[in-house]
């Protein structure tokens, strides 16, 4: 075996050998070696998001974590490629925050059904609807909405972001899952005026009436974009699970629902719950994500059991494989292109949520 092709595949087994065969591992290691040869000579930095399979996630990626601490590494790059491997909605992040370098997508097809849910002219709908009333939207939405924006958020800062708009009344989108998870964190109600609804949080309790024109200030105000893979996660999945294995630790995403994510014992954004799982002494997690992560988790936490529901997958994450990001570099693809107006104008939101820190 070639020596680099030997030391990659050292380093992987030490990780995965448990997880991915011994097959697959050796036929990976002469890949991520490709790779890393090529992402040096094109001066390349490789962003991984958490979700990526275990073996890519553990070979290519010179950073890798969630969607705002990949904003992070993308605003500080001096590199002059970044290949995200990750979904559209991030690499144009990394576009807007870096306008003169070329930012790769390593597959056409990995969309997001959030940032799918809404345009530029819905915000400005609602902007007109409820003058004056900020808006913040979630980083899982394309440019144009991004730029229709006062400021972005993730799941990891969607509640310092809110406080520090200092206005009672604010537009949280497209995510309504995430938005009523926040409405409760925050103490608030949320309006949601597509589906002549307001919800209200009593603890556990959740209350629904119908949307009433009248009575909006002080609440957030929400769409009802949702994500394909979480809306999928069920309370009675939680209870079947707790039921067979009694001592499992249950870890929600926030996009969720607000009754999945209550049922849990703790839900965050994807580097939150790895940190949970790495500084808790339980033994057994259920986590409620996509799956590829459970493995990521598992081989770095190899002494305790990560139990998935891998009947729910992100289909578009799923389009990023190590093949693909190859050709990526190789071939120059897919060129992540943002209109210049739409990028400054989307750029300022970006850069606010990051100053927050
Ligand atoms: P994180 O910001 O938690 O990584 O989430 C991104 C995402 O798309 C979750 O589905
Ligand atoms: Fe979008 Fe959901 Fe996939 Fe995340 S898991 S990229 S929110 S569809």
């Amino acid at each position: 075996m070639d020596p680099k092709v030997q030391a990659m595949y050292d380093t992987l087994r030490a990780k995965l050998e448990n997880i991915v065969p011994d097959v697959e591992l050796r036929y990976k290691a002469e890949l991520a070696v490709e790779i890393n040869a090529l992402k040096e000579e094109r001066n390349a930095v490789i962003l991984g998001h958490n979700y990526m399979e275990p073996a890519l996630f553990y070979s290519i990626p010179d950073f890798t974590g969630d969607s705002l601490e990949l904003s992070r590494k993308a605003a500080q790059t001096n590199k002059d490629v970044i290949v995200f491997c990750g979904v559209r909605f991030m690499a144009e992040t990394a576009k807007i925050l870096n306008p003169t370098k070329t930012v790769l997508l390593p597959s056409e097809k990995a969309g997001c059904s959030l940032a799918a849910s809404i345009t530029a002219q819905d915000v400005r709908a609602l902007r007109a609807r409820f003058p004056g009333v900020p808006v913040v939207t979630y980083v899982n939405t394309y440019a144009d909405v991004k730029a229709e924006s006062d400021i972005c958020c993730t799941s990891s800062n969607a509640k310092a972001v809110i406080e520090s708009l200092g206005s009672d009344t604010v537009i949280f989108l497209p995510d309504e899952y995430l938005a009523k998870n926040v409405a409760r964190e925050t103490g608030k109600r949320i309006l949601f005026p597509t589906k002549d609804q307001v919800i209200t949080f009593k603890g556990n309790q959740i209350q629904t009436a119908p949307y009433d024109p009248a009575a909006v200030a002080g609440s957030l105000i929400g769409w009802h974009g949702r994500c394909e893979v979480h809306e999928k996660f069920t309370v009675q999945d939680i209870q079947a699970v707790r039921a067979q294995f009694p001592d499992v630790t249950v870890l929600a995403h926030p996009e969720c629902s607000p009754e999945v994510v209550a049922a849990a014992d703790f839900s965050g954004s994807t580097n939150a719950m790895i940190r949970y799982v790495r500084e808790s002494l339980a033994k057994r997690y259920l986590l409620l994500t996509e799956c590829a992560m459970g493995d990521n988790i598992a081989a770095a936490n190899p002494d305790k059991e990560m139990l998935r529901l891998c009947m729910v997958r992100c289909p578009h994450m799923n389009t990023i494989t190590m093949e693909d990001t190859l050709a990526a570099l190789k071939y120059n693809r897919y060129v992540i292109e943002v209109p210049e107006d739409i990028r400054q104008r989307a750029a300022r939101a970006v850069q606010r949520m990051i100053e927050i820190g």
